[in-house]
């Protein structure tokens, strides 16, 4: 079975850049399997927004809220765990500035958590680190 994971690019192609270590790669592919399962996203969807291409989707919003929940990043009613997310930053860039720009920008509140984990999602992956932030 072919599992594309979503998820992955929400950590800023964390996996790709050999900043997570085994056990958070596992896990990463086991909340996007598991949120696969209740979304029912399509993979060619979910392929796009591998690439950067982000559908707008309910299913694909859905996956991201999940993940997000999943993870931690978010609550049940779709709030941001700030602090938590900060910390998980803090981790991987090393910069409490860079950190501080990034939840600035990219960790704005939509009318519905799906929304806001869509919005969130890209906006991390726009910005993202295959350039400056990880090098
Ligand atoms: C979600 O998090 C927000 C902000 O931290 C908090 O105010 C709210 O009560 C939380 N909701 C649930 C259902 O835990």
């Amino acid at each position: 079975m072919k599992i594309i994971v979503v998820c992955v690019i929400s950590l800023m192609g964390l996996v790709q850049a050999g900043i997570l270590n085994d056990e958070q790669k596992a896990k990463i592919i086991e909340f996007d399997k598991e949120c696969r399962k209740e979304t029912n996203l399509d993979d060619d969807v979910a392929q796009k927004a591998k690439n950067g291409e982000y559908v707008d989707d309910p299913k694909l919003k859905k996956q991201f809220f999940c993940f997000n929940k999943k993870a931690g990043f978010q609550n049940e009613s779709g709030d941001f765990q700030v602090d938590f997310i900060k910390s998980k930053l803090n981790d991987i860039t090393k910069d409490e500035q860079i950190t501080n720009n990034l939840i600035n920008k990219c960790l704005v509140k939509k009318s519905t958590p799906e929304d806001t984990a869509f919005e969130a999602i890209k906006c991390f992956h726009q910005m993202s680190p295959e350039k400056d932030l990880l090098s």
